[in-house]
């Protein structure tokens, strides 16, 4: 496998393409968020992932502001809420959000969750194309979408989402998910890609990452990329943040990949999909 010298960036199927690791704000407390950001941004990072849950877009803005780095250069990525699904809320969340992130238009939206029991995601695709029509988004796709949602948005809609966010990391691979996005050109995007941290302590990562001279953290990113993943590690520590980002100098074997793809358990970390319709 060749070793890229820079972030590669993962062509999406509007032509857009995004860059393949970037930063994950989840569970970044508001008063870190901004800090968090600019250290990214300064490390070379240029794409930024939060959500209007997070609490902490005002924060993000903030910190893009303020790192030097032109908006221009930075693919920013935020989420609409459970709670504001349906065409016209849609329409009101976006708005909210760019006014806390302070900019003018976002590289990419995505809808949070599927929530199946509101029945309201295909209404609020539809509000994501017409921004996309607007020019005020320039890549429209979904998070937390199961096979069968991705099929009745597709279905409803004839537009096929850019991209899908969903939990992945090798404990919970997501082979079925992997496949149908190569299948339907969507683009597969790991969240809580470290198992949360869980996974930097495992003694097969551990191993791998002393045989490479890299840290746990390092050889689990570098899976992703090798799997073709977009990867968003959420830290909060300004030394990791830099050093998650020191990942394009290596390769990991077959034999290390075959090694990480017997942790697989398909635990999950996080709230299944197909049963989360919270809204609070
Ligand atoms: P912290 O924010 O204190 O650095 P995930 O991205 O899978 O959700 O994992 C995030 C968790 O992993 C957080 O607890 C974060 O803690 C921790 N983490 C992220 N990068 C590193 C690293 N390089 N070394 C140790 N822990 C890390």
């Amino acid at each position: 496998m060749a070793t890229p010298s820079v972030n590669p960036r993962v062509t999406l199927n509007d032509g857009n393409s995004i860059p393949q690791v970037g930063l994950g704000v989840w569970q970044t407390p508001a008063e870190d968020t901004e800090r968090a950001v600019t250290t990214a941004l300064q490390a070379g990072y240029r794409h930024i992932d939060t959500a209007s849950a997070y609490g902490n877009e005002a924060e993000t803005g903030r910190g893009l502001a303020n790192s030097g780095v032109a908006r221009q250069d930075v693919f920013l990525v935020t989420k609409l809420w459970n709670s504001d699904q349906g065409y016209d809320s849609t329409l009101a969340a976006f708005d909210a959000s760019l006014d806390r992130l302070g900019v003018d238009y976002l590289d990419m939206y995505l809808i949070h969750w599927p929530m199946p029991a509101n029945n309201t995601y295909v209404d609020t695709f539809r509000a994501f194309t017409h921004l996309h029509d607007q020019g005020r988004v320039r890549s429209i796709g979904v998070s937390n979408f199961a096979p069968e949602h991705l099929e009745a948005l597709i279905d409803a809609t004839g537009i096929v989402p850019a991209v899908n966010q969903i939990e992945l990391h090798p404990l919970l691979p997501q082979h079925e998910l992997r496949a149908l996005h190569a299948q339907l050109g969507i683009a597969t995007e790991a969240w809580s890609p470290l198992g949360q941290g869980s996974l930097l302590t495992d003694p097969v990562i551990t191993g791998i990452a002393e045989q490479h001279g890299k840290t746990a953290a390092q050889v689990l990113i570098r899976w992703h990329m090798h799997l073709g993943n977009i990867v968003i590690p959420k830290s909060v520590n300004p030394e990791r943040i830099v050093s998650n980002f020191d990942v394009f100098d290596f390769d990991l074997s077959e034999a290390d990949m075959s090694s990480i793809a017997s942790l697989e358990t398909g635990t999950r970390l996080g709230p299944d999909p197909r049963t989360f319709n919270f809204t609070g």
